[in-house]
């Protein structure tokens, strides 16, 4: 096992009502800003709930934070909270919502064009502190210090992390996602789904209790994932798909082991280039890539098939073709299209993507940096 630290500062409040709880984690005079998107927080009565709880802090708002959210529309929200002297902010939302409110939380105490640090990961000194009510299970944002945003000028949607963008508090209340739509929670389960395996699937390091974690964490999000398609309120299914979207991305599987994220680097080109939402991008790319990644991911990829999808059956090449096939079979149950050419997407996408990865500095990558232009192209044809 490598060396690490496990640092994650989050309180989380957990349950049915615990938006009412958010006021004791607020700083009594602060001057706070909610952000929401596109209107479903203000819809179903979220937004109503948070301000009660809220009290008589002197509040603002700013809505309209879009899905995979824009670097112009965050900077708007950047003149709120400078001309209004705001010192806390508060997301209502999915995981754009809240990278959005971490891009505001950093940007606003930050002198000058913040795009260069940001996209080229450099640490930031202070950010704002933030708080979350995480509405959408699946990014695991409400408690990490992850955060993605677009600069649509460039066409480059860019991830950034830094340790002062953990929110302070996490609200996971499961009833609130009973009025998502169903390929929401989908994406949710997928996108959590894929993060366990980006940490998960790589090489063996005698990581025993991450490889047992993650496991549990697939097993749960396979066995529930179905479940909360068909049964929207069903209060247990959800608590278990909320908690799971969390644990997938607080940390807490990644330490000591190596991590891969070429599937979410990738799939990120598709979002900015052709707008595929990115749990959808992760399952067209990811078979294709187990498949070209076979060899150094073979040991992982054995025990994910014998521990995850119990093959115990046929030589090393017939295990490892039956859990790449169960997968994608598992995606494609939960309503997600599994080749780029199922989203009308032309052939010449492939040289885009390409480009995209060249033009960002992308390459190499994986956990081994071996996925190479060559491979990166192997594993797109593979998954159009
Ligand atoms: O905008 P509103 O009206 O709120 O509607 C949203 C949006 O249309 C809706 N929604 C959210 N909660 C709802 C709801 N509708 C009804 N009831 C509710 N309770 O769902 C739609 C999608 O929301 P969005 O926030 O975009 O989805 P998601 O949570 O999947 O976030 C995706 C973004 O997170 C980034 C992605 O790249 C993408 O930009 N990621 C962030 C990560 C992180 N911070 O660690 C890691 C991930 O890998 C990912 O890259
Ligand atoms: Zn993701």
């Amino acid at each position: 096992m490598f060396n690490f630290d496990f640092y994650n500062p989050t309180r989380v409040l957990f349950g049915a009502d615990r938006i009412a709880d958010i006021g004791q984690h607020i700083p009594e005079d602060a001057r706070v800003l909610i952000t929401y998107g596109g209107g479903s927080a203000k819809k179903y009565g979220t937004l109503d709930e948070v301000k009660a709880a809220i009290g008589d802090r002197v509040t603002f708002e700013f809505g309209g934070i879009e899905v995979n959210p824009h670097l112009d529309t965050l900077m708007k929200a950047v003149d709120i909270v400078r001309e209004n002297k705001v010192d806390f902010l508060l997301a209502v939302g999915g995981g754009s919502v809240v990278d959005g409110t971490k891009f505001i939380a950093a940007a606003a105490l930050y002198e000058g064009d913040i795009w260069p640090l940001w996209s080229q990961r450099q640490p930031l000194s202070e950010a704002l502190p933030l708080g979350c009510v995480m509405t959408l299970p699946a990014t695991g944002s409400e408690t990490n210090h992850v955060a993605v945003v677009t600069n649509t000028a460039l066409g480059q949607k860019s991830g950034y992390s830094d340790p002062l963008l953990f929110p302070k508090f996490a609200v996971l209340d499961p009833t609130k996602t009973y009025t998502l739509p169903v390929t929401q929670v989908a994406n949710g389960v997928v996108d959590a789904f894929i993060h366990v395996i980006e940490q998960y699937l790589t090489y063996p390091v005698y990581g025993k209790v991450q490889d047992r974690f993650a496991e549990g964490l697939l097993l749960t999000l396979i066995e529930e994932g179905p479940k909360a398609l068909t049964d929207p309120q069903n209060y247990d299914v959800r608590s278990a798909i909320t908690w799971s979207a969390t644990l997938a991305l607080n940390g807490l599987i990644a330490v000591g082991v190596p991590q891969d994220w070429a599937t979410h680097r990738i799939g990120h080109q598709l979002t900015a280039l052709y707008g595929i939402d990115h749990a959808q991008t992760l399952a067209i790319l990811l078979p294709g890539l187990l498949q070209v990644q076979r060899e150094s991911k073979k040991q992982k990829l054995l025990q994910y098939a014998e521990r995850v999808w119990n093959i115990q059956t046929g030589d090393d090449d017939a295990r490892i073709d039956a859990a790449i096939a169960k997968t994608r079979e598992f995606f494609e149950l939960m309503g997600l299209k599994t080749q780029l050419s199922a989203y009308g997407q032309p052939k010449t996408a492939i040289d885009e993507i390409l480009d995209n990865l060249e033009r960002f500095n992308m390459l190499p990558m994986g956990e081994r940096q071996d996925i190479d232009l060559a491979r990166a192209k192997e594993i797109l044809t593979l998954s159009y």
